[in-house]
């Protein structure tokens, strides 16, 4: 067996399984769940229609990994109404079948473990995929705080330059999951500064970007590195996905942008390890990127949702409203101290699922930045997501 393999963390939800074992929530009330960020909004019809339409000539040969450059022109065309970033659909854009699959299989292709000690950076809280991809890739994570105090901004300037020599690859994650923070303009130059001097590759995920609550659409990874004069997107690639911008995460699909000497050796990785896009979920997916109003209405839904439970949740505890994404990323009252303990209770007596916090970041430098706080995705309607937010009120307030 590959021993790296025994370096896996369980995922987070494997975790909650277990920490939920042995409670037996409140039978008063139906049980609500804000522990699963996985969205729930429906599929619009024409996505499902492109998809059944295309079945006929769809399936009968084997896509190339590629994909059709209609599918390519489209992911281009979005970016630039989206960004106004051009790239080229023939070198600088792949589909990949959704970011998760990406996100990993990147860093097989650009870390070198035969170089010593190969480190992978990424932000702590995060997304547990970066830190499997790690080390499944022959490196070590190394997990860079949010700091609260700075909207979650990762610190990266606290990162060690021993630490930076090493580093082959940096995971940003804007809009941030659990924090729902956007990465701003100075912390991208600075990122970029770093990567210029040390080497490194920068993989910016950014499937939340299309649902955000500030006027202002959330700043992606290519559009700074424009803004900054890198027109050849050196040393970074975007990654992004269909999933939750049109509600269609059983569809994987997404796509990723940026680098030209990134991607090709990555299509090259792509083609061994066989992940091409069927071709009716080509069709389905370029129909969906080249509409907006879907996009438009989902957010409105996400926006009418927070408008609703952030002031209520925010009353007790230490929460506001995100920059973007789906997530409530609360501090639970001091007297609770342990998110787990905080999630087991919740569950007992008003049958609500959040996430504990410590099980989305690791112990690094003598703390856990994700201990004290829960995870609440808002995912279903949104009078479920109100009821949950007056059950958390109560639940708070019946144990002060
Ligand atoms: C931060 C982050 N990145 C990537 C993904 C993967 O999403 P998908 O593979 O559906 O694009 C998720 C899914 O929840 C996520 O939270």
């Amino acid at each position: 067996m590959n021993p790296l393999l025994s370096k896996l963390q369980p995922y987070p939800f494997e975790r909650l399984r277990q920490l939920f074992a042995d409670v037996t929530p409140n039978p008063d009330y139906r049980p609500i769940s804000l522990g699963i960020g996985e969205p729930r909004h429906a599929t619009p019809d024409f996505i499902k229609q492109a998809l059944a339409g295309s079945l006929d000539s769809g399936l009968t040969g084997y896509p190339p990994t590629g994909g059709d450059p209609q599918l390519r022109e489209a992911c281009a065309a979005w970016l630039k109404r989206r960004y106004d970033v051009e790239v080229s659909p023939a070198t600088q854009i792949l589909p990949v079948l959704g970011s998760r699959e990406a996100l990993f299989a990147l860093a097989q292709t650009v870390v070198d473990s035969s170089r010593p000690d190969a480190v992978v950076v990424c932000p702590n809280p995060f997304y547990q995929i970066y830190e499997g991809a790690a080390f499944l890739a022959g490196a070590s994570p190394h997990y860079v705080p949010s700091d609260p105090a700075r909207n979650f901004a990762p610190r990266w300037d606290q990162v060690p330059a021993s630490v930076w020599e090493r580093t082959q690859l940096v995971f940003v994650c804007s809009p941030g999951n659990p924090t729902g923070a956007v990465m701003p303009l100075p912390e991208w130059q600075m990122l970029f500064e770093l990567s210029d001097k040390h080497g490194f590759v920068i993989a910016s995920d950014e499937c939340y970007s299309e649902i955000y609550f500030r006027e202002e659409a959330p700043l992606g990874g290519l559009e700074a590195a424009l803004k900054l004069g890198r027109t050849d997107f050196k040393n970074l690639i975007m990654l992004t996905s269909l999933s939750k911008r049109s509600n269609v995460p059983g569809m994987r699909s997404g796509f990723v942008a940026g680098d030209a000497a990134l991607i090709k050796p990555f299509l090259l990785y792509r083609t061994y390890h066989g992940s091409a896009m069927s071709p009716a979920v080509q069709t389905a997916s370029i129909a969906a990127w080249n509409d907006e109003a879907h996009v438009v209405e989902n957010r409105r839904l996400y926006r009418e949702k927070f408008a609703l439970a952030a002031p209520m949740l925010e009353k007790v505890m230490d929460v506001r409203l995100p920059d973007a994404g789906f997530y409530l990323w609360a501090g639970v009252p001091a007297q609770w101290e342990d998110d787990t303990r905080f999630a087991r209770e919740l569950l007992a007596q008003y049958n609500v699922t959040v996430l504990p916090g410590s099980y989305l970041a690791r112990e690094a430098a003598g703390s856990n930045p994700g201990r004290g706080r829960v995870r609440m995705a808002l995912v279903a309607e949104t009078a479920e997501c109100v009821e949950a937010a007056e059950r958390i009120v109560k639940f708070i307030h019946s144990n002060t």
